[in-house]
């Protein structure tokens, strides 16, 4: 070997062991808390996510999924995210307005009509302003929506259809300040609870009820510890994937960029999830004995208790009358 070669081969290598070890170094398997068990709209959503993320970092990148609230209730991994120990968590949009209460217009009840008004406030504007009042707010941003359907009462004990069948009844709801309201107002005095201890509840009859959307019924198994369920539409459930805005900040751009783009890709593979798959759950909770009926009178006395009692009360903290009313007008309303 001559001089040179001898100089500069080790120096070569020297170069491509140091490029190795850095790629191997940051390589890296994301973690990502679900709240729901597997089989709803929320796992459907994290592992389109996930395949997606992978593929678009060239297979470098994973996330490794923990459904079913095994690391911790929807509100600790909130929590976490803020505080960056944990990556991503998957839970519904209830128990994230806590942290960021404008986020609240998407609980308000009879706001969202259907699968298209929930599509409009979460891709337009709207949408985009709330992304940004969750990373202020909450230290999390949002970056895809699981459509999943409206949440519809269940109960173990008998048929409800009027607000006078609501009374006596003890339902879980989750801890949030509107839906706490709704109930209020329906003249029922309802039992916050976290989601990961909601089962439990229901099966040792520490609760009679609760509400959430036809597919999330069947993914949490809750046709095992349920009988009766109503069809209201006080809220379409909407389920958003946030990233921990430490987490993101610290990723380099082309790494942004695959969440990003991952994020918005799921976002559509659940909106078509939810119309492909809600009827045929429908009938199989049916199959599974469970007796479905809708709420008397198309639920103008729900509406109307509803809306007039919880609305003014929420204006403030959504972001004001005016915000509101020009959400309302997005919606064509
Ligand atoms: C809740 O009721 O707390 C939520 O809707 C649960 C969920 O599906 O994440």
């Amino acid at each position: 070997m001559n001089f040179h070669k001898a100089r500069i081969l080790p120096a070569v290598f020297a170069i491509v062991a140091l490029l190795f070890a850095g790629s191997a170094a940051s390589a890296k398997t994301f973690k990502m808390a679900i709240g729901d068990a597997q089989g709803g709209t929320q796992w459907a959503l994290a592992e389109k996510f996930s395949e997606l993320f992978t593929e678009k970092t060239g297979g470098k990148h994973k996330v490794s999924l923990f459904p079913n609230g095994q690391l911790g209730s929807e509100q600790d991994t909130i929590n976490d995210a803020a505080m960056g120990t944990l990556d991503f968590s998957l839970l519904a949009v209830n128990n994230i307005t806590p942290f960021s209460p404008t986020v609240g217009v998407l609980t308000l009840p009879y706001v969202i009509l259907g699968l298209d008004d929930a599509v409009t406030l979460t891709h337009g504007e709207v949408g985009k302003e709330l992304v940004e009042n969750t990373i202020r707010d909450a230290g999390v941003r949002i970056i895809g929506w699981a459509y999943s359907g409206f949440r519809v009462l269940t109960n173990s004990k008998k048929p409800v259809a009027t607000l006078d069948d609501l009374k006596g009844l003890i339902i879980r709801v989750p801890k949030n300040e509107i839906m706490i309201a709704t109930y209020q107002a329906w003249g029922c005095n309802p039992t916050p609870m976290a989601w990961s201890e909601t089962f439990t509840a229901l099966q040792q009859k520490v609760v009679d009820g609760q509400d959430n959307p036809f597919i999330t019924v069947s993914a949490m198994k809750f046709y095992e510890v349920q009988k009766y369920i109503t069809t209201i539409r006080y809220i379409f459930s909407l389920e958003p994937l946030v990233i921990s805005e430490a987490v993101f900040q610290d990723l380099k751009p082309e790494l942004q960029k695959a969440v990003l783009d991952a994020g918005q890709e799921a976002t559509l593979y659940s909106e078509q999830y939810l119309k492909d798959s809600e009827a045929a759950i429908i009938k199989d909770l049916e199959a599974k004995g469970m007796e479905i009926s809708a709420p008397a009178d198309d639920e103008k006395e729900w509406i109307e208790a509803a809306t007039s009692a919880v609305w003014p009360k929420y204006y403030d903290s959504i972001g004001g009358k005016d915000k509101f009313d020009s959400i309302m007008k997005v919606l064509g309303r």
